[in-house]
């Protein structure tokens, strides 16, 4: 659930709850935003009163699980309590209504559209795949032509008849400070005459985050959110009265009728609020905030204000004293003290008046993502014109964002009165408005040019709006109106191979083995697992600089606040403290800000957390500080030697070839935002210095090896279990260890289990990300476009400390057609790749490991040898691309027919030749939307180049009931590994799935486990699941055969009374990869998985907002175990790779502080990124390397989100003027890349010298 992910903590709170007030009415809310006391009166649902496993459960729970909507589960109960609370109020909503309930919700796994799909089955209208409005499904489709798929077969992932029936009339059964919730008006008054300093409570959804992460603090709150006086709606000839207890949801509908009654020349302003209601937070936050609260509080970068001022509105206050009316479009928005309300005054209601014939308000906003995202920069305008004229009798415009409080532009406007509503008033508007409003260099949230440029581009549109000039104004103007519209997305057709024995569970779309459990909310994560006799909570203590010399540490104050029981640092730990080049806890020195220099442990997390705060460190900075690339690179400071790949004579090559090019790409890094945070639980035992770690964690065996090297025991003494985790994407490979090595010191020292769960903005800060990367290159080519030589240099941020540092190499263009050409001169290639140490946390693993950056270079330096030869960038992928058996460039041969395969049936299925046809006559006819389209190959290479990180060992026990428990190496972090095993001992052992039960992951049961990662997980595990299952079955067989009728139970009894062993080790030594860097070869990966995806994209040239149209991808699976969970590994790893693209922007300062820590200032995809339409095939192929000829999908797909990012270069490119690539495309890089008047007028604006300020943030890459 979008924003209460800042709490991870108390997720199931968070996500659970569902509140009906007296009026009858049911709200999902944002739980860790609703205090306790407000909730008097109120019927609270959680996702356990929904429904459970141990009773029953609900349909919503039941068809979130059936339709693969769960990975991790980590989101699921706050998409249930979404979903059921809608169902409540509207028992057969629209999927419009699916949309808009689930926009304030999260998810980092499924990509959304499985969600969707389960809860447009409580829809009316058809849910069948519907091609469109045909109303038929794909499988009904005679000539396939829009989704035929390969061998033209296609069989849905769940079946609807096994749903149960939804009844809507069900029901549900179910020291420091002073809340006073008065009973009536006068109370209340009286109430804040006494206590004039305390704030009132309403939604708390502005309160609530100043108490948690500010340290707000107020002895007394007042609640009068009940009383009837803050609750109406009054309606009179001038204007329109909403109370101000309204919540913005009940102000919504309260404006849909205003509306729907009302001329619409009346209700300009009320028009322009519901759009900005429309995206403003998310549904559960709307449903919380109120009017008056809105209007009071967050003053710069309200959406509401704006409009509200613009459009006159006013607010009513009252105290004891009297009532008085405050307008919105004077010094009340701009926060003047004079002008605020008094201490004792509360606002009773706003005013929103009827807007008159000539009248024209508007609202405009630009956000990083569509919903959900405070405004970049947002805008309330309105124009009055002398009757039936041109002539402006009156100007208002407000901008929000742009400065610490809601800005009126009031000198430009009254310049303006008298003046015709002409270019020559908009150009003379725009210069001095720019005068006008100044953003400083150095202004918090940065972007200075993009947030002046949206300043007048949005007066730009506001021009254009008026429908007094609207006649006039050039169609191809036209497109500058219209906002993307919020689509729901289209149920997308799956395939499943159909010839599939049913009996056999391999190959058919199991649901995940936990969906029901992450549905209800019993799926056990670390911290709901129940609190432990003297258990501590601990909380970190981070270095505040990048690089510097500890001084001192004074944590006196600390210690002597209550409950605290200890603070840990380096000195207490046994062991090593700098194990492998990870410091635990630092000493002496800081090399990051975020590094942990100690813990707190107290009795309960707030005063640990309270505790951090009061220890006092002094530093002494060391130069130099490296925070990029660039500064690396001058320092020459660099974790290893640098890897190298060469191929033929590169600088020879370079001789015969036409034009050469050289260029730069930066690719900026990315946070993992897995929904569960880093949690581990440490439990000491008494003897033998024994210690049990529960935790997230992809890799066990490493934990287990850096808490035994900090407490100094040998490892078979330190037990590490993991059941589950909310997601990990390669964040839960490395750090994990560093965290359990922290805890683990923690509960040596006291003697005490410790329960440490990192809060989100602690997690962003020290555990960090995906690596930021810098591509140079140097290509040589031929005017037709093939590429003869390439000579590339690839650096990584690598941060401080070079945990697995990794570079995918490969990638899908070829080498073997340069052998073609006339002279003999083969392709050429020099590829460098270098980590840069930083003052930055060192970067880790994450989703394709350096695939996803390094491949955004290629394809860079592919488009630009395509506009240089003036050639299709698709013609000239497609002239250097692999065709037959080759050899990469460390000389593995591998055969790229699948690539090619799945190429040209993209090409072909999304119609991609009459997309493009398609999108030159749109850009033609349309001067600010440019549409564009592009396609991507991919050869992702699958695991380790080091054979012994391919092994892994699985034990199946039977039991005498028939009953089989397996346990492998293998961890569940949302995939469905166990899932697929359950399937893989179903067929091998012949027994129904739920004979089979798969329990946890732990070092104590399979030791020395390999990490699960690089979309290994199955085919490693599985194999060993597989082999130790053949040798059950092996010993079983002379049983089998001689009672060929008997049951598997009768089976087990006679072996057991035969005493054959009924448990097996089965073991796989993994694939026989290996690399020498020295040679530059190696038969480095067992396999690829190739194909290729295609991506339709509309921008607003205007604003940097884009719209991604459609996406097809095809993808070679070769034989899917399960397509549901394949497929669900496609879309989430698409959608977050569409994060990764376009808009997940970490922003540091230039002295190496991560700001973007918490949901607000990290924007993931939420549903509204997904495409209008949506296809994903898999594509079946032979692999009979893996298991079953199956292949690892975990990662591939975040490459196809690539394919939107070149789609929007391809869209940026028919705008006027050209570009530098870079990524991600965030909304200020596409705004600033199409030039024009308006980038122009900014660029000539003086700037001050770089020298006399330090910029807000930096870029690292
Ligand atoms: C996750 C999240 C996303 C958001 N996204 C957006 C967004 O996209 N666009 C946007 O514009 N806003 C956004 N907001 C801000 C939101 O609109 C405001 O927080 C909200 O409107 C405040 O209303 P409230 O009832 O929750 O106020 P509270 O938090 O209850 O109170 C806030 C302050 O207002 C005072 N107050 C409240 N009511 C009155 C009254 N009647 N009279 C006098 N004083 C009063 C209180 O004393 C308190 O000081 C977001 C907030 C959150 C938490
Ligand atoms: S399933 Fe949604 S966050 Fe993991």
């Amino acid at each position: 659930m979008a924003n209460l992910v800042q709490d991870s903590r108390k997720h199931v709170a968070c996500y659970k709850y569902a509140i009906q007030y007296p009026l009858g009415c049911h709200y999902p809310a944002t739980a860790c935003l609703v205090p306790i006391c407000s909730l008097y009166g109120a019927a609270v649902t959680t996702v356990e009163g929904v429904g459970s496993i141990k009773t029953r459960i609900h349909p919503v729970q039941e068809r979130l699980a059936k339709c693969h909507g769960t990975q991790c589960g980590f989101c699921s109960p706050g998409m249930v309590m979404s979903i059921y609370t809608l169902l409540r109020n509207h028992p057969e909503p629209t999927p419009e209504q699916i949309t808009k309930a689930l926009g304030g919700n999260l998810c980092r796994c499924t990509g959304y559209r499985p969600i969707v799909e389960s809860g447009k089955t409580f829809c009316v209208e058809s849910t069948v795949c519907e091609l469109k409005g045909s109303g038929k499904c794909c499988m009904d489709q005679e000539d396939g032509s829009l989704v035929n798929r390969w061998e033209k077969m296609c069989t849905k992932l769940y079946d609807e008849d096994e749903f149960q029936p939804l009844d809507p009339s069900q029901s549900k059964q179910g020291e420091r400070i002073t809340w006073i919730t008065p009973a009536t008006l006068n109370d209340l008054l009286e109430l804040k005459a006494n206590f004039p300093k305390a704030p009132l409570i309403m939604g708390n959804t502005e309160l609530g985050p100043s108490i948690k992460f500010k340290n707000e603090f107020h002895p007394v709150f007042i609640s009068p959110l009940g009383l009837p006086e803050l609750h109406f709606v009054n309606t009179t000839d001038d204007g329109v009265t909403i109370g101000a207890g309204y919540s913005l949801a009940q102000l919504n509908d309260a404006l849909h009728c205003i509306v729907s009654e009302q001329p619409k020349e009346k209700t300009e302003t009320h028009r322009a609020l519901l759009k900005h209601l429309r995206t403003l937070a998310g549904a559960q936050i709307r449903n919380m905030a109120t009017s008056g609260g809105h209007v009071v509080s967050w003053p710069n970068f309200s959406d509401l204000n704006p409009i509200l001022a613009a459009g006159n509105g006013t607010i009513n206050l009252i105290s004891k004293e009297g009532q008085r009316q405050i307008p919105l479009n004077g010094p009340f928005l701009e926060r003047s003290p004079e002008a605020d309300l008094k201490s004792e005054e509360i606002v009773s209601s706003v005013y929103i008046p009827y807007s008159t014939q000539w009248h024209f308000v508007f609202g405009l906003r630009m956000a990083q993502r569509q919903e959900n995202a405070f405004a970049i920069v947002n805008a309330g305008m309105s124009v009055k014109f002398e009757d039936d004229t041109n002539t402006i009798k009156e100007l208002q415009m407000f901008y929000g964002s742009v400065g610490p409080t809601t800005v009126s532009a009031s000198q430009t406007c009254k310049q303006l009165i008298g003046r015709q509503w002409d270019d020559q008033m908009l150009s003379d508007a725009c210069r001095w408005v720019l005068d006008e409003i100044y953003i400083p260099p150095a202004a918090e949230g940065g972007m200075v040019e993009y947030r002046q440029t949206l300043i007048i581009s949005l007066l730009f549109k506001f021009y254009l709006k008026d429908p007094q000039k609207f006649p006039n104004i050039p169609e191809k103007f036209v497109s500058a109106l219209e906002d993307f519209p919020i689509e729901t997305p289209p149920r997308n057709s799956d395939c499943v191979d159909p010839h599939q024995p049913l009996q056999d569970p391999v190959g058919h779309p199991v649901m995940h083995q936990s969906a029901i459990k992450h549905t209800t909310g019993e799926a056990v994560y670390t911290d709901d697992m129940p609190c432990i006799d003297q258990e501590l909570f601990l909380a970190p203590i981070t270095s505040t600089r990048a690089h510097a010399k500890i001084i001192s540490t004074d944590i006196s104050e600390a210690l002597a606040l209550p409950g605290v029981v200890d603070v840990i640092t380096a000195e207490d730990v046994p062991g090593d403290n700098n194990y492998q080049g990870e410091i635990f806890y630092a000493q002496n020195e800081v090399i990051c800000v975020g590094q942990v220099v100690g813990t707190v442990a107290a009795d309960t997390y707030a005063h640990a957390r309270e505790a951090a705060k009061k220890v006092k460190i002094t530093y002494e900075d060391i130069e130099p500080r490296i925070i990029t690339i660039e500064q690396a690179l001058e320092h020459n400071s660099f974790l290893f030697d640098e890897k190298k790949i060469e191929q033929g004579n590169v600088e020879q090559a370079f001789k015969y070839v036409d034009p050469i090019i050289e260029g730069e790409v930066h690719v900026e890094g990315q946070e993992h935002f897995y929904m569960e945070t880093s949690s581990i639980l440490a439990l000491p035992k008494e003897e033998d210095k024994e210690m049990v770690l529960h935790l997230g964690t992809q890799y066990p065996t490493h934990v287990q090896e850096y808490v035994a090297a900090a407490l100094n025991v040998p490892r078979n003494r330190i037990a590490c279990r993991m059941k589950r985790t909310g997601g990990a994407f390669g964040g839960k490979v490395a750090k994990p260890a560093v965290l359990g090595a922290v805890s683990a010191v923690a509960a040596n020292k006291t003697g005490r289990p410790i329960r440490f769960i990192l809060e989100r903005g602690d997690d962003m800060l020290i555990t960090a990300g995906r690596h930021p990367l810098l591509g140079k290159y140097k290509i040589g080519f031929m005017n037709n476009g093939v590429i003869k030589a390439a000579d590339v240099e690839y650096y990584v941020n690598g941060g401080s400390v070079g945990i697995i540092l990794y570079l995918h190499k490969d990638l899908s263009y070829k080498s073997d057609n340069f052998c073609l050409c006339e002279i003999s001169l083969c392709f050429a290639s020099t590829q460098v790749v270098e980590a840069c140490k930083t003052n930055l946390p060192s970067n880790t693993a994450f989703r394709g490991f350096g695939f996803p950056q390094g491949t955004v270079v290629v394809e860079a330096y592919i488009t630009a040898v395509a506009s240089q030869c003036n050639l299709p960038p698709e013609e000239v992928k497609e002239i250097n691309m692999y065709k037959r058996i080759s050899k990469t460039a460390f000389k593995q041969t591998f055969n790229p027919e699948p690539s090619r395969r799945c190429w040209k049936e993209c090409l072909e299925k999304s119609s991609f030749y009459a997309g493009k046809l398609a999108a030159e006559e749109f850009n033609k006819k349309n001067y600010w939307k440019k549409r564009g389209l592009a396609i991507v190959p991919m050869k992702f290479s699958i695991g380790i180049p080091t054979a012994y990180y391919n092994q892994v060992a699985a034990l199946v026990h039977i039991y005498l009931d028939g009953s089989v428990l397996v346990i492998h190496g293998g961890c569940e972090l949302r995939q469905g590994l166990y899932t697929k095993m359950i399937q893989v001992a179903s067929h091998e052992l012949n027994i129904p799935q739920s004979h089979i039960h798969l329990s946890e992951t732990s070092t104590v049961t399979v030791p020395n486990g390999v990490l699960t990662s690089e979309s290994m997980g199955t085919d490693i595990n599985g194999k060993a699941v597989q082999n130790a299952c053949q040798t059950l079955m092996a010993r079983l067989h002379p049983i089998i055969r001689k009672n060929r009728k008997g049951k598997w139970e009768d089976w087990i009894a006679k072996a057991f009374e035969e005493s054959i062993s009924l448990s097996v080790t089965g073991y796989f030594r993994g694939y026989q990869t290996n690399m020498d860097w020295e040679k530059g070869e190696g038969n480095a990966y067992p396999y690829y998985v190739y194909g290729a995806a295609c991506s339709e994209v509309e921008v607003d040239c205007l604003t940097g907002a884009h719209e991604l149209l459609r996406t097809d991808i095809f993808m070679d699976a070769a034989f899917s175990i399960n397509p549901a969970l394949d497929i669900g590994q496609i879309e989430g790893a698409f959608i977050q790779g569409i994060g990764f693209y376009t808009i997940e922007e970490l922003k540091y300062s230039p002295e190496g502080v991560l700001y973007s820590r918490s949901p607000d200032d990290y924007k993931i995809p939420t549903i509204t990124e997904i495409p209008e339409e949506f296809y994903v095939t898999l594509v079946r192929s032979q692999n009979p390397v893996a298991i079953y000829s199956s292949k690892g999908l975990g990662e591939a797909g975040m490459f196809w989100g690539s394919s939107v990012l070149f789609a929007i270069y391809d869209a940026v490119a028919a705008a006027p003027k050209t570009f530098v690539l870079s990524s991600p495309a965030a909304p200020e890089m596409i705004r600033m890349t199409c030039v024009d008047q308006f980038t122009d007028m900014i660029r000539e604006i003086p700037r001050d010298d770089p020298s006399t300020f330090t910029p807000w943030s930096i870029r690292v890459s």
